[in-house]
């Protein structure tokens, strides 16, 4: 009986998609517990394509229980689209198969309206570049205490009172601060009475699950969302999400204990990352020739969104953070083929902010925005290596690479990932068989 967390280590897009699939293979149960259908992955299997934004991926083995915990958030149209796909490609999902939180959080369509209509109202500089899925805004009730539940749809009549005491609020802000149309409290009751028949037989308890899986002796298998820097609390804010992305979160947003966690893998690309705005302290600017590898090679375009990403060095302040933060066990190397071909590699190993070491990212966003990498410089590799499936079979460079790696940050690889087959993995070390 293992169970492991698996969290982005820098800024999102660390390719999770890939070995939280690999590592399904060993668990019973996959549960995401933050973030909504601001995450995206895509998985093609058998030659068919999936793109998954809320159910977990496990969902495509049937022997496999999914579960959405109370600390996501879920846009039920969004989820009941995600079922109907699978259904049309003959993998219908069942209740016995997809549970569901009674206490996770509806997005629900004004908050989409308000996600969109605040980062239009903000300056250029300012705009976070949220994915206009609603996730701050349903946060903020969540927390505000006025959100609608999972399990309010099991009792229409009390969904209905909570949201017209809701949409009031919504309304004034929609139509005064923000000049949109109002929105209808019954119209969008009808809508969801029609999906709450859909969707009650997979609410449930999620903790009660957990807990009987674990007693039982199951391997359970934690997905994170987004990434460490996209926390709310310890990310650049406010150029973050509106959830806990760490390691931490697994617990609150399941209904899991802490001491029941044996491993953290943080993913972490061989490179860095971001979509939207905030600092990023490696980038290079657009246009350069290496970031337009990395850009290229690396097909850096976000899964949810399709907007082009930022790419930079290896940031070892980051990857640091995140074991830290996340207390990593282990990191998944992902992405290190993209590498290849580069005459020379660079890795951060602190900032410098106003003539000031900085070993972790500086709290005040101010001073982030100002960080300026300072790079050592390791001889790259010309051999492609994607083929190679065991690390003595690795370039001596790519070795040093990774040591380099594992030396700045202060975890060591057990997963290496050299290209997007499933097959382009080397696993090292599978956390499930040695918690
Ligand atoms: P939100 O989560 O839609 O509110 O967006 C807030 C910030 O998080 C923006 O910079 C997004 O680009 C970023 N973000 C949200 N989800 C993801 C993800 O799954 N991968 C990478 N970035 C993300």
């Amino acid at each position: 009986m293992a169970s492991v967390v698996v969290v982005g280590a820098q800024w999102g897009d660390e390719g999770k998609g890939k070995v939280v699939d690999l590592l399904t293979k060993y668990a019973d149960y996959v549960v995401r517990f933050q973030g909504g259908n601001n995450a995206g992955h895509t998985l093609v299997v058998d030659g068919k394509q999936y793109i998954f934004h809320i159910i977990p991926s496990g969902i495509l083995y049937q022997d496999k229980v999914c579960a959405i915990g109370n600390g996501v958030i879920v846009d039920a149209q969004v989820l009941l689209g995600e079922m109907d796909n699978l259904a049309e490609k003959g993998l219908a999902v069942r209740p016995e198969r997809l549970l569901i939180s009674a206490n996770a959080h509806l997005i629900m369509p004004y908050h989409r309206m308000l996600d969109q209509a605040r980062e239009g109202a903000l300056s250029s500089n300012k705009k976070i570049g949220t994915t206009g899925r609603g996730i701050g805004p349903c946060y903020m009730d969540k927390v505000g205490r006025t959100g609608l539940k999972m399990g309010d749809l099991l009792d229409m009549a009390l969904f209905r009172e909570k949201l017209a005491a809701s949409i009031e609020e919504k309304n004034f802000l929609l139509t005064q601060l923000y000049q949109q149309p109002a929105i209808d409290a019954k119209a969008i009751a009808a809508d969801f009475e029609k999906l709450a028949e859909r969707l009650a037989p997979y609410i449930g308890n999620v903790s009660v699950v957990l807990d009987e899986a674990r007693r039982a002796g199951k391997h359970i298998l934690f997905e994170g969302a987004q990434g460490t820097q996209l926390d709310v609390d310890h990310g650049t804010y406010p150029f973050v999400t509106s959830s806990n992305t760490i390691a931490g979160n697994a617990c609150t947003g399941s209904g899991f204990g802490p001491a029941h966690i044996d491993e953290v893998i943080g993913i972490i690309k061989a490179y860095t990352t971001r979509v939207g705005g905030g600092p990023f302290p490696t980038e290079l600017p657009e246009g350069d020739a290496i970031g337009d590898h990395l850009q290229n090679k690396g097909h850096e375009f976000g899964a949810t969104t399709g907007r082009r990403r930022r790419c930079g060095w290896f940031d070892g302040v980051v990857a640091r953070d995140a074991v830290r933060l996340n207390g990593l066990t282990g990191l998944a190397v992902t992405k290190l083929d993209v590498l290849s071909g580069l005459d020379s590699l660079q890795l951060a190993s602190h900032y410098q902010v106003e003539g000031r070491r900085f070993d972790r990212m500086p709290e005040n966003i101010l001073q982030a925005a100002l960080a300026q990498p300072v790079y050592e410089s390791m001889p790259g590799w010309k051999e492609d290596i994607t083929a190679v499936r065991s690390y003595a079979d690795l370039p001596r460079k790519t070795r040093d690479y990774l040591q380099r790696l594992e030396d700045l940050s202060g975890a060591r690889p057990v997963i290496v990932s050299v290209g997007p087959g499933r097959e382009e993995t080397m696993l090292l070390r599978n956390p499930f068989e040695q918690a």
